[in-house]
């Protein structure tokens, strides 16, 4: 026997814990999930709400198994990759040119397609090993981020990839596809209810595209609302935003503008102000997002963690600010000049350091990065190299260098300087990975590493 105010609860617990949204004609279903559920774990209905109430992740985990919609497929409404290839990634890449570094994120990705998917045609895009490329792909469904991580698939997953995709990017084993380990390796996974928040996941303007698709449909306005509110204040300025064919969010919802091209519509962050974080609990319907407030005068650490932060354009305007006298000042303005593109500026700044110091191991550093972009790349490789010298524990010089030799061809020197990297990256000073890293900590730094050493040769 079960009450109706037990389901009831369950219902309300549903929505509070995992932001789900049910019909009253799921009633039924939701009357046996509570019933099975309890007696799986023991106890009686109103014992295992109680604990429910409480937080209780690993039966959120269970729940979420078992009651979601995980349907999905590669190239999943190809329109949408078609805008992705043919717009918002070649305006992601002019806008990132001197980081070389594009963020993408899947929100509810099920069994991992929409990801790899992602990472396929960034991969097709950008053949130039210089660039690094993460996607991350996030759910609350354990069972479905186990079969993303396996990455075999049935060709039944493959039905709307183009043959030539398949041939290039898939490896057929049996009667699966496997996804091939040079896309593999840029893809991760992690397991995440987006009822919830994460402070890291959603760090302000880290992504260059998101795609959070035939999720909204199943959530609370409010659940929906916050999440809608932390994708936009976690996307680059001029990031882009795919949603679902269903999930609109009207023609003027804030901080995104709508956009249309390749037969599909999606949205565009707009380039004003930062939204303002979203608060922890969820907020209704409407998006809130106000300019953030004046910041107090920092000293160097707190442009670092703007950096840190990737908030570039206020450490440069802080940096502007702030008095410039010591070397370590002018290296910091330097390297958020040549985050904002502005390389010969500084190049400038670099020289004037360089002049006054010509051991400045991290001066030659930002020196090869002013230059690499351009036509001087084997200016820039020697300055790399004296960096490297005046400072054997540098890591960061070595990846560039490894980097480079891998675009070049030259694997054997790609190889030896990946590896130094790779061994040093571990006692790697902070401040070096916050002002060289392109915005990747020590962990993406090292995966980063061990991906090129892993992958040489694969295709590209
Ligand atoms: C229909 S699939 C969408 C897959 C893919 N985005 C696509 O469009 O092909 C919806 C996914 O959302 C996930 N999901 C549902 N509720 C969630 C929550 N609270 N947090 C994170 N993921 C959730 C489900 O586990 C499921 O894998």
């Amino acid at each position: 026997m079960i009450e109706t105010s037990d389901v009831t609860r369950f219902r309300e617990l549903l929505a509070a814990r995992l932001g789900w949204t049910f019909a009253d004609n799921d009633v039924p279903h939701l009357t046996q999930e509570l019933l099975r559920r309890a007696e799986t774990n023991g106890l009686a209905q109103g014992g295992y709400l109680r604990r429910l109430a409480a937080g209780w992740g690993h039966e959120l985990a269970a729940l979420a198994e078992e009651l979601t919609i995980t349907e999905t497929y590669f190239f999943r409404h190809g329109e949408q990759f078609r805008a992705l290839a043919g717009a918002a990634l070649p305006e992601r890449m002019a806008a990132r040119a001197t980081q070389r570094v594009l963020r993408l994120l899947s929100v509810g990705c099920s069994s991992g397609e929409e990801a790899y998917t992602l990472g396929i045609v960034a991969r097709d895009l950008l053949p130039d090993p210089g660039w690094i490329i993460s996607v991350l792909g996030v759910d609350a469904n354990p069972a479905m981020l186990r079969k993303a991580g396996r990455a075999h698939y049935s060709a039944w997953s493959l039905r709307e990839t183009p043959d030539d995709v398949r041939e290039r990017w898939f490896h057929p084993h049996d009667s699966t596809y496997e996804v091939d380990a040079g896309v593999r390796a840029i893809v991760r996974f992690r397991q995440h209810n987006v009822a919830e928040d994460d402070a890291d996941l959603w760090r302000p303007e880290q992504y260059d595209v998101i795609f959070c698709r035939n999720l909204l449909m199943y959530l609370t306005p409010d659940t929906a609302g916050a999440l809608i509110a932390r994708m936009t204040a976690a996307l680059a300025p001029g990031g882009y935003l795919f949603l679902g064919h269903t999930d609109s969010l009207g023609s003027r919802p804030a901080g995104l503008e709508p956009m249309h091209s390749h037969a599909t519509f999606y949205y565009r962050r707009t380039t004003a102000p930062s939204p303002a974080p979203p608060p922890q609990t969820a907020i209704p319907d409407v998006v809130r997002i106000a300019p953030a407030p004046p910041e107090p005068t920092r000293a160097p650490e707190g442009i670092l963690t703007l950096i840190h932060q990737e908030r570039f354009a206020e450490a440069l305007a802080e940096s502007e600010r702030t008095d410039r006298s010591g070397p370590r000042d002018l290296l910091v303005h330097g390297v958020l000049l040549a985050q904002a593109g502005r390389l010969a500026d500084a190049e400038m700044e670099v020289r004037a350091l360089l002049d006054a110091n010509g051991l400045d191991a991290d001066a030659h550093h930002l020196l090869g990065v002013c230059l690499e972009g351009g036509a001087a790349v084997d200016v820039a490789i020697g300055h790399y190299r004296l960096a490297a010298y005046l400072d054997p524990a540098f890591a960061m010089p070595r990846l560039r260098l490894g980097l480079l030799a891998r675009r070049r061809g030259d694997h054997r020197t790609a190889n030896a300087e990946l590896d130094r990297a790779l061994h040093l990256l571990r006692d790697e000073r902070d401040d070096r990975i916050v002002l060289f890293g392109g915005g990747f900590g020590r962990i993406a730094l090292t995966t980063l590493c061990r991906t090129e050493l892993g992958t040489a040769g694969a295709p590209r």
